[in-house]
């Protein structure tokens, strides 16, 4: 039931149901637990099988460098795998892929074990020792979540590259970790076609000098021959065939690195965030108890990648560290028709689903018919992660989806924090677009500039007080910018976010977007610098500033403000005779420097930018101007 509160906000009671199911019976008396951190988080680690326990909770010494249970020797793929095939979850079915060609794939905890294992020893055959990396630039297939988990028995540290960034983006992240080995697949399906994935790795492998070997996964059956190979690739089934079945664990260093993502900043590098083992693991795995409350006889579909973050904690670890099993889904939301995701919820009795707003709102689209016709009853509870979640695809969802009884959890977090910090839980209240409260064990303020707190309904700058098992500990080969952008700028240790938020009377944080120049384009991140050197990299542009432009289904789209070379206009076909106008041949340039996430809406061509006074281009204004907002301060503004 969603009704109206006295300062006119929509306010959400969960049902009976969802409360008698609940674990947690009381929301205010878990994050009451959650304030003393360190007992909090000690008692959430002793679930899990460590080879050594740890000498210390929290180690804040060298801030911000904090440790979490050091001194502790675990291995997180032991965790996830091994210890269920003792137990009666060993038959149980861990992984359940599906793609849009309807094949599906059953792997119980038994033989995903048995597939690790071989992918591990192979790897250790290949000469992978624990600490070098690993790449992987593969579509959303089992070989992809064996791979990551392989890696994490023998200690290698994964890097996934999601399977739509271009191989100017492969080129960048290989070589940033200077990996021995990728891993990858001819293809991927997506509406009805096949994707070539193998033909962006040839064309990056050629600037990728460390890379060894290239495992090529037969996704799609595109290879039938050694012959079609290349001297240093090997078919996947080919390398882990007659490996044997059982691979000691690495025994890891509590804060020994497990993965390294990278994600988009405000500069035009990416950043190598780095996550380590023992406080990721605890961290994700209380989370996702938390949030989505689950039971063993849950079937938890999230529909995030593992090439984000949503996909390693949410999708692929958490999931598997309670023996959950978890579906994975190859394919678009909307083929072979906008049916195909409640189609698979009642196929399988899905029991918890966790998406994102852009897709929530391109499926609205298409109208109620496509809910209507299966049966969702099976779900008991949404969630919502990427960016907020504006009312009217929220009421969409639970009402389409959810059915007038499902509550939804609006997760907020970031690559860099590795899990769950603002969400609630399904006993909670909730006020659709906010993402409530901090969860048990996290703490959170709304702060000014220089990193004060603000009281109640003053928009601010959104800061972690306290350091959280799962936060990232450094952003690879770039300490300095780890410095700088998120701990600089507040005193004592505390974390800057990049988000702007206010937070209500009652505690409800309500997140208003970033607070840097970072887009957020169907909920993805990418920086307004990296598009800005895309376009700059063509012939036909002299300079450029990219803002973000709102969008009913994206949430963002890229606005680009062109200054273009003498003799060029956007309208003008790219070369003599060429069909294509400029304006087509930039936006394929771009697509293919950054791949298909840089979603472009428009182009304008301009004579002049915004900049300051030391010539820093001042997007903002930009913004403003487009937004027909008050200009704010521009006394930095470049005069005339
Ligand atoms: C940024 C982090 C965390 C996994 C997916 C994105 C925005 C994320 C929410 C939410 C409002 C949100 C923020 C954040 N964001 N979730 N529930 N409500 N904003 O991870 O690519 O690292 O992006 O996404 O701006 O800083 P990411």
């Amino acid at each position: 039931m969603v009704n109206i509160n006295s300062n006119n906000q929509r306010l959400f009671h969960p049902n009976d149901e969802v409360k008698q199911r609940s674990d947690i019976k009381d929301w205010d008396l878990e994050i009451e637990k959650g304030k003393d951190i360190e007992k909090y988080w000690a008692q959430e680690a002793e679930q899990f099988d460590w080879f050594k326990k740890w000498d210390s909770i929290l180690d804040e010494s060298n801030k911000p460098y904090y440790k979490w249970f050091d001194g502790g020797q675990i291995n997180l793929a032991y965790n996830a795998v091994d210890r269920w095939i003792e137990t009666g979850k060993r038959n149980k079915i861990a992984i359940l892929y599906i793609n849009e060609r309807g094949k599906e794939v059953k792997l119980t905890y038994y033989e995903l074990y048995r597939e690790v294992n071989k992918v591990a020893n192979a790897l250790l055959n290949l000469g992978i020792k624990k600490g070098d990396s690993v790449s992987m630039y593969l579509p959303m297939c089992p070989e992809l979540i064996i791979s990551m988990i392989a890696c994490t028995k023998i200690g290698a540290v994964h890097s996934t590259i999601f399977s739509g960034l271009s191989s100017v983006a492969v080129v960048e992240r290989v070589n940033d970790i200077k990996s021995k080995i990728i891993i990858t697949a001819d293809g991927t399906y997506r509406r009805g076609k096949i994707i070539n994935l193998k033909s962006v790795i040839d064309e990056a492998m050629l600037q990728c000098p460390t890379v060894q070997t290239v495992v090529l996964v037969n996704h799609t059956g595109r290879y039938n021959d050694v012959a079609d190979l290349r001297g240093n690739e090997i078919f996947y089934d080919r390398l882990i065939e007659g490996e044997t079945d059982s691979c000691d664990c690495e025994v890891m260093e509590s804060e020994d690195p497990l993965f390294i993502l990278y994600t988009s900043g405000s500069t035009g590098k990416p950043k190598g965030v780095i996550h380590t083992t023992a406080g990721y693991m605890v961290g994700i795995a209380t989370t996702f108890k938390n949030v989505f409350d689950i039971h063993d006889d849950d079937l938890w579909w999230s529909t995030g990648d593992a090439g984000w973050i949503t996909g390693h904690s949410y999708t692929v670890y958490a999931p598997l560290l309670l023996g959950t099993t978890t579906l994975i889904y190859e394919g678009a939301p909307d083929f072979p028709d906008p049916g195909i995701w409640w189609k698979i919820i009642e196929k399988y009795g899905v029991t918890k689903f966790y998406t994102a707003p852009t897709a929530i709102r391109h499926l609205m689209r298409f109208g109620k018919k496509y809910s209507k016709l299966y049966n969702l009853d099976s779900l008991k509870i949404l969630g919502s992660v990427g960016e907020a979640i504006n009312f009217e695809a929220w009421k969409w969802m639970y009402e389409e989806i959810g059915k007038g009884k499902t509550p939804i959890m609006d997760t907020w977090w970031q690559t860099e924090t590795g899990m769950h910090m603002i969400s609630p839980i399904p006993i909670a209240d909730l006020k659709p677009g906010s993402a409530t409260k901090p969860l048990p064990g996290v703490q959170i303020a709304i702060v000014d500039e220089e990193g004060k707190e603000l009281p109640p309904n003053k928009k601010g700058y959104l800061a972690i007080t306290k350091p959280w098992p799962a936060m990232f500990r450094g952003l690879h080969n770039d300490d300095e910018r780890f410095i700088n952008v998120y701990w600089e700028e507040f005193p004592g240790g505390i974390y800057r976010a990049g988000d702007m938020a206010e937070i209500d009377e009652d505690g409800y944080i309500w997140i208003q977007g970033r607070s840097d120049d970072v887009l957020k384009i169907a909920g993805h991140r990418i920086g307004a610098t990296e598009v800005e050197s895309a376009f700059n990299s063509h012939p036909a542009v002299n300079e450029t500033a990219v803002i973000g432009k709102e969008d009913p289904v994206k949430g963002q789209l890229i606005k680009a403000f062109l200054i273009l070379n003498e003799g060029y206009n956007l309208d003008m076909p790219f070369k003599e005779g060429n069909r294509f106008l400029l304006r087509e041949e930039l936006k394929r340039h771009v697509r293919h420097a950054l791949g298909p996430v840089a979603v472009l809406g428009e182009m304008v061509q301009v004579d002049k930018l915004p900049k300051t006074k030391s010539g820093k281009i001042m997007r903002r204004v930009l913004k403003a101007q487009e937004e027909g907002e008050d200009l704010g301060d521009i006394s930095t503004l470049e005069s005339d």
